[in-house]
This record gives structure tokens, sequence and C-alpha cells, in this order.
């Protein structure tokens, strides 16, 4: 008898992955920061909108979302009738704890007329006393379809509320001061440092970081001496694709670098990650193990209280609605 080794392992666990979703008739959808592990066995892999997107199109009986909670919440609103997995019960989202309910209802109270935009990166509750949710693909289109004398609530993340408001100049839209621990840290000088290290390459920032604003501001200005755009996930994922032979650095979680890697083929050198340290813990809870006992004893299913649930749906489907499918 020999002993497997690590990757032997994994690669039996992800053919009895295949075998039970194949049999349980489960689909599989993952976020793009998922360990490499799982995107391999997903049915899907993409950003938050996509993944709600995706969830509202299947038609399995059973929904296996591997991404943090948020997204399998997400996900069970919008299939009450449909059995919504998680694999982690504590995948949280450091983002969206930054705001609770009680504190939106006092903001509310502070801006009665206002309209309230939330990003998908918010629990249940907090969905359920917001007008639209937005994600990082469509929040600046959904920002500019609110008509222009309306006040706008804008949560959780202030560096993506800063650069929503820097790209359509809407002055009349309070943001709330949350951040992602993961994003928030990255400063202009990692952007300066990462210029000079990899010259000619391609900046790719997710506007969550701390550094969105001030790259756009320097950019508008033409200061900025590097190529740079600020992207979803699902953005950058298309951005490589459509552009191959370039060389990049990739502002945003790691876990991205194996999605994009996919994407470019052999010569992975030309995509390096701003900084190495850039780990959602979160996301990494969810490992392929997990997922086969997730679909094993089928847990831990996801329930959204219904009467919370119904007015949770109302600013997720509004947000679907104004979304066009991304290719
Ligand atoms: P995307 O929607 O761009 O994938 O972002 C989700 C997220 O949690 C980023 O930290
Ligand atoms: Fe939340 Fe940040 Fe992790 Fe994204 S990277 S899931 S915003 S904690």
């Amino acid at each position: 008898m020999y002993a497997l080794s690590k990757n032997d392992e994994i690669r039996e666990i992800q053919r009895e992955i295949l075998r039970l979703k194949r049999e349980k008739s489960a689909y599989i959808i993952a976020h793009n920061y998922q360990l490499p592990e799982i995107q391999d066995v997903a049915d899907y892999v993409g950003d938050s909108l996509g993944m709600a997107m995706e969830a509202k199109k299947t038609d399995h009986p059973m929904v296996v979302v591997c991404g943090v909670h948020f997204m399998a919440e997400t996900a069970a609103i919008l299939l009450p009738d449909r059995k919504v997995i998680t694999p982690e019960r504590y995948a949280g989202c450091s983002l969206a704890e930054s705001i609770t309910p009680e504190q939106l209802k006092e903001w509310k109270k502070q801006h009665p007329e206002a309209v309230v935009v939330a990003y998908v990166n918010t629990t249940a509750e907090v969905k359920a006393l917001a007008d639209y949710t937005v994600t990082s693909s469509n929040a600046v289109d959904i920002v500019r379809s609110i008509p222009e004398d309306k006040e706008i609530l804008f949560l959780p993340d202030m560096f993506l509320g800063m650069y929503v408001r820097e790209v359509t100049g809407r002055r009349n839209m309070y943001i709330w001061p949350g951040e992602c621990h993961v994003h928030a840290r990255v400063s202009p000088q990692d952007i300066a440092r990462a210029a000079l290290e990899n010259p000619g390459a391609t900046m790719l920032v997710h506007p969550e970081c701390g550094c969105s604003t001030n790259c756009l501001y320097l950019k508008a200005r033409g200061e900025l001496s590097v190529p740079m755009e600020v992207l979803s996930t699902g953005g950058m994922v298309r951005y490589v694709k459509n552009n191959p032979d370039r060389d990049y650095v990739i502002a945003t979680e790691v876990g991205i670098l194996y999605r994009l890697q996919k994407e470019i083929g052999s010569d992975a050198s030309r995509l390096k990650p701003l900084r190495e340290d850039m780990v959602c813990e979160y996301m990494k809870t969810i490992t392929a193990e997990k997922l086969l006992k997730a679909l094993e004893k089928e847990q831990y299913e996801v329930k959204v209280p219904p009467e919370i649930a119904e007015r949770a749906r109302v600013p997720i489907e509004r947000m679907l609605a104004l979304s066009s499918p991304k290719r």
C-alpha cells in the first residue's frame, strides 16, 4: 500500500464531487476567489453579479454556492423553492459586517427621501431595507439610472462609493464608511511600486481597493504613467480574455490569478498580484473536502426567513432587471 499525495487525494475527492453532483442533479456556482480545487469542479465561476444571474437561471433542485455567506444568501433569496447549500457556514465577509440593519434604519431616518443603494456584500436584513442592490460591475450604471434630484445613500463600501461618485459626478450621494479588510489596505504607493517593478504592465484594480479613487483621479488628469482599469473580478476576466498578450498586475484577492491564468494559457509569469497578502481567509475556508461533505450530507442549507427574503428580493430583482449578461 502506498500513501496518496495531497494532489492525488484532491483529485480523488474531485471525482467523487463530480459523481455526486450528477447523481443529485446539483449545480455548483463558485466565486472567482475560490481555491483552484473548487473552481475546477464548479459549473459556473464568476463575479457576484454573474453568480446571482446564474442562480436565477438554473433549474436544478439543489444549488451549492462556493463563496462567502452573502453570496449563498442571495441565491437562497432568488430561489425560495430550491435547496441552496453552503459548504461552510462561517464564511463571512468583513464588508457585509460593516453595517447593521439598525444602523441603516437610523441613517434612513436622517434622509427619509433618499434612495438606498446597497452593495450585494450585505446581509439579507440590510438588503431588505434597500431600494437597489448593486455589484462592482453595475454600480455606476444603476446609480446613473436614479433620477438626478434624488439623494442616494450608498453602502457599505466607501471606496466603491467614492469611485462611483467620481465616475458619475453625483454630488447628492452619501457614502457609508465601511471597507473590506483585504482591499482597503491597498495604497497608491503599492501601485507606484508595482509600476516601477513592472514597466509596461496593465494594472487591473478592483473598485473596493483603497487606491481606486486616487488612481481614477490621476488617470483622468493624465498623471498615471501606466495603463490602468478599475474593474469587477468578472470585468478583469473579460479584459484579460480580450487582451491575452499583455503583462498584468492584478489588484484584488489573489484567488483570481488561477482563473486569469486559465484565460491566458501557458505564460503565467505575465500575471502578477499587486500584493501577495491580498488573501480573503473567508473565501479560503471552502475546500474540496468540505464541498464533498456538503453534497453527501446536503449541508448547510441556507434559509432566509420568508418575510426578509420577500423584501430583499425586490432590490436584487431591480438590479438584475437593469443588468445585462456580460460575455
Ligand atoms: P466581485 O463582484 O467583483 O466579484 O466582488 C466581490 C467581492 O467580494 C470582492 O471582494
Ligand atoms: Fe468580503 Fe473582502 Fe472577502 Fe470580498 S475580499 S468576500 S469583500 S472580505
